[in-house]
């Protein structure tokens, strides 16, 4: 089964910025997906479209089988799946870095307890122990990074839709995103300009140049 499909799906922007036109996408059921492309090309305005905070103008997406196309739809969706925002500034918003980790498992009705014990694992795994009481908004571009990547996972998600999820980090940091990565057995998409990242957690590629997607 498909987890992603996307038929012709146009979309611009107001003011007629033409991002999509009639792009097709289809992503199997357990697929590590890249994608690559110039800036500008639309990966980010694929996953807001993907997530519905974004309306395509026509054409439909569908996602594990089903279409989604009202708020409802997307609503339903989302439970299952992580979104990992280009800009970390986007997803961070609590007043400590536990919470904002916290935030998407409570929010689905986890105890406190659970969510502890959730928190602190993906601390570990992440090295972000010593960050957990400090607020989001004063960490570096790399501390946010993974701190809004923990957040994502915490969940454990059916599917991974990841923005950039190694822009502006060090390569330990990144050596740290692909350990885990690699051990993630859901379906992945994800956008990066670090081919020798893609190269070691993904399957397949896409690269998006101005109006088509093209596998390779
Ligand atoms: N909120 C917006 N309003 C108007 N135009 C926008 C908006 N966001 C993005 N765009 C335009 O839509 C196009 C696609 O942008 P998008 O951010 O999806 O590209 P991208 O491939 O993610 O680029 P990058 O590699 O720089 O992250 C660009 O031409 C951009 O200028
Ligand atoms: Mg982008």
């Amino acid at each position: 089964m498909n987890c992603i499909t996307v038929n012709n799906l146009n979309f611009s922007y107001p003011g007629d910025v033409k991002v999509f036109h009639n792009l097709n996408l289809s992503i199997g059921n357990g697929d590590r997906a890249g994608i690559t492309g110039a800036n500008g090309t639309g990966k980010s305005s694929l996953f807001l479209l993907l997530m519905g905070l974004l309306k395509l103008a026509s054409g439909s997406i569908s996602l594990w089988g089903k279409p989604v196309k009202t708020v409802e739809d997307f609503r339903k969706a989302r439970i299952k799946t992580g979104f990992l925002f280009q800009d970390p500034d986007d997803q961070l918003f609590l007043p400590t870095v536990e919470e904002d980790i916290a935030f998407a498992l409570l929010n689905r009705g986890a105890s406190r307890e659970e969510a502890g014990i959730k928190v602190d694992r993906l601390c570990e795994t992440f090295h972000i122990e010593h960050l957990k009481k400090r607020v989001p908004f004063h960490l570096s571009w790399g501390q946010k990074r993974l701190v809004s990547l923990a957040g994502v996972l915490v969940t454990e998600p059916e599917l991974l839709l990841l923005d950039e999820p190694t822009a502006g980090v060090d390569d330990e940091v990144i050596d740290t995103i692909i350990n885990y990565l690699e051990g993630f057995t859901g379906t992945m998409l994800v956008s990066s300009h670090d081919k020798a990242f893609l190269d070691h957690i993904c399957t397949s590629r896409y690269h998006l140049t101005n109006n088509s997607l093209e596998k390779y």
